[in-house]
């Protein structure tokens, strides 16, 4: 039988790479689509020969039997439609950030546990093998109880936070609009739109929650942050270093480096030199082969296993609701904070 998809805003991500990864699935089909501009449900509808199309959600929930729907609206409007969509019993594909606050975080995790659905968030590092294997090392005591960690990330989008268009965009049927990354009364900069990768990873692998953040910032042209340089404390008392920055040459692109520090150990993960390793006091040392193909960002990755997650197969969601959930509370207090000047609780 072939999977239902549907797709909730059909902007520059959605026709870049998740309309033609699930279209690439034998066993899927992106039945209709919905966004509140009727001209790209035409141009979009066309090109990729979707017939179901919606300017209402509601309209598309009750008529298309879907067994998933892939939210992909800007930043600030992901919450709504993933929860009607969890509410029609559909499997919830929501773009990072999941939401931008954290009580939006926590309604759309409360929504899935309700209806006993899954979200998936694609952030597709943790959707990897290596990262589920890091997941179950921490998980499993291998570096004991964990106590600080530094989370590092770094971008070549200069461009794209500025409120330019991004260059390696030139080609594509949408560009990313200033509109969703560079406005900041609409969550752009670079901890919503690229630390949620970062923190995603840090709250999945090393299992922590935030309980504060400290933040200072270095902003664009267009008020949104392009650095920033923060602190945190997690709910189990460990100390967290958190930094990210948006203007990384373009010839050299992204890289993430997290190093989790616990009372038996540490482990060291860097996409750029494409390292995983276990590292104990007691010597009993892991290194996990990693090739840089492997660390290399997939954004089809996460898209076939929501596919495969609608279809009934089994799959380790490694940025399920609650996952989103945490990032969102940690980012909403990083902002407050570069805010406020102060230390802010997350309040989840
Ligand atoms: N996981 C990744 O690697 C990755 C990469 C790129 C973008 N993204 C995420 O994808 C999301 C979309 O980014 P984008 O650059 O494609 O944005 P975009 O602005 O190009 O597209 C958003 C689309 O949503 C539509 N829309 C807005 N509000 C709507 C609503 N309430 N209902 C239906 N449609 C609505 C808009 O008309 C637009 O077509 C963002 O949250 C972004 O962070 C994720």
């Amino acid at each position: 039988m072939t999977t239902r998809i549907g797709v909730v805003g059909i902007g520059w991500w959605a026709t870049t790479n998740h309309i033609p990864t699930v279209q690439s699935c034998p066993d899927a089909e992106v039945a209709a689509i919905c966004d509140l501009n009727a001209d790209r449900l035409r141009v979009v509808g066309e090109k990729f020969s979707i017939a179901g199309r919606y300017t209402d959600l509601g309209e598309m929930l009750a008529r298309e039997a879907l067994d998933g729907v892939m939210v992909s609206t800007p930043h600030v409007a992901h919450t709504a439609p993933a929860i009607a969509a969890l509410e029609a019993d559909c499997h919830v594909l929501v773009e990072k950030p999941m939401a931008t606050t954290a009580a939006d975080g926590r309604a759309i995790a409360a929504a899935a546990k309700k209806a006993g659905r899954e979200v998936l968030v694609p952030c597709s590092l943790n959707f990897t093998d290596f990262s589920a294997k890091a997941a179950s090392m921490v998980r499993a005591g291998r570096i004991g109880t964990v106590r600080h960690a530094v989370c590092q990330m770094g971008s070549a989008l200069d461009d794209l936070f500025a409120g330019e268009p991004m260059l390696e965009t030139a080609d594509h049927l949408f560009r990313p609009p200033a509109s969703t990354w560079a406005d900041p009364a609409k969550a752009g900069g670079y901890g919503w739109g690229q630390m949620s990768h970062s923190l995603a990873w840090l709250c999945y692998v090393a299992d922590i929650r935030f309980e504060s953040i400290f933040c200072m910032d270095g902003k664009s042209k267009t008020g949104v942050d392009l650095y920033d340089a923060a602190v945190g404390r997690a709910i189990n008392g460990a100390t967290v270093s958190l930094s990210g920055s948006a203007t990384v040459p373009k010839h050299v692109g992204m890289h993430v480096d997290v190093r989790i520090y616990g009372t038996e150990g540490c482990l060291f993960f860097d996409t750029e030199r494409a390292r995983l390793e276990l590292r104990r006091l007691d010597g009993g040392d892991e290194t996990v082969a990693l090739t840089q193909e492997q660390t290399t960002y997939d954004g089809a990755l996460p898209v076939r296993k929501f596919v495969a997650l609608c279809s009934g197969r089994p799959i380790v969601n490694g940025a399920d609701g609650e996952n989103g959930a945490r990032v969102a509370e940690a980012l909403d207090a990083l902002y407050r904070s570069a805010r406020s000047g102060r230390l802010e609780q997350t309040g989840g």
